[in-house]
């Protein structure tokens, strides 16, 4: 039984006459949490549209969580896929109490059209604690704070016991200090048993955690380099990378960036 979480092999993606993606190789192993990292539009996005089988490889093939596709019903991997976007926001209904946000997660579905169970209550309550969002239970979601927000969606697709959870730029629009809240709660959570392969997707080199052992740099749909994260985050590679030149200083196992 191949284990992999993701394999991609010498995938390329194109739309018209123009690769997003560029024969992109990358393999996620079982107890790795990876960061993924690229400005904007170098093809994160598209990326995880692959993994999740939105999009379908023009050339190269793809095997997430064993399964490859063209072999499995994609409604089904999907279900053990986590994917947190800003996006989602949107969609939920705001009038939603967290907690309902949170356990319609199980089902996948906007609001909740299932009868309450203790065991989903009992699961969504570990999980918001976990997140350290347990005081939101009955706050209407649209009264959360974008923080706030991004912890309840967290909660709500753990819900569902993915195997692997997909974060595309969870910090988006917080503050110092909220950022770093979500980010000692994303931590948290890869402490607890059970916790699913985590991809973080982000423009910002410090809010890779030391818990991000891996990361891939992605550039122009390319896959400049990939590899631990404590060789490649340092003032060399990452002005390559950049093709830019920029000094990286690591303060407790993370990295900040400078433009020099
Ligand atoms: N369906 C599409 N058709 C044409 N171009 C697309 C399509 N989807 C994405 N692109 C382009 O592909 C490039 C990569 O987009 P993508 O959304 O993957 O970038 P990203 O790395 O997620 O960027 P960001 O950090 O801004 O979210 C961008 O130039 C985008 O405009
Ligand atoms: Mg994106």
């Amino acid at each position: 039984m191949d284990n992999t979480i993701i394999e991609l092999k010498d995938v390329t993606w194109k739309t018209g006459n123009k690769e997003l993606l560029k024969r992109v190789t990358w393999t996620v192993r079982p107890k790795e949490h990876w960061a993924l990292l690229g400005l904007n539009g170098s093809g994160k996005t598209t990326l995880l549209n692959l993994i999740n089988g939105y999009i379908w490889p023009s050339r190269g093939s793809v095997t997430v969580l064993g399964h490859r596709f063209g072999e499995i019903d994609l409604r089904e991997l999907r279900q053990s896929i986590g994917w947190v976007s800003s996006s989602l926001q949107d969609k939920l209904y705001g009038t939603d109490k967290a907690q309902i946000v949170v356990i319609s997660g199980k089902y996948a579905t906007i609001g909740l059209y299932e009868r309450l169970t203790d065991e989903d209550l009992n699961r969504a309550e570990a999980l918001m604690r976990t997140m350290g969002c347990l005081h939101l239970w009955d706050r209407e979601f649209r009264t959360c704070s974008q923080g706030e927000k991004q912890k309840v969606l967290i909660a709500r697709a753990l819900m569902a016991g993915p195997k692997l959870l997909i974060l595309d730029e969870p910090c988006n629009g917080l503050d110092l200090f909220s950022r770093e809240k979500l980010l000692e709660s994303i931590g948290e959570l890869t402490r607890q048993e059970q916790a699913p392969t985590l991809i973080y997707v982000t423009h910002h080199t410090e809010e890779i955690l030391p818990v991000f052992g891996h990361t891939l740099l992605l550039r122009q749909g390319e896959a400049v380099r990939q590899g631990a994260t404590g060789e490649l985050m340092n003032s060399a590679v990452l002005s390559e990378f950049f093709e830019a030149p920029v000094q990286v200083d690591n303060h407790d196992e993370r990295f900040y960036v400078r433009v020099t």
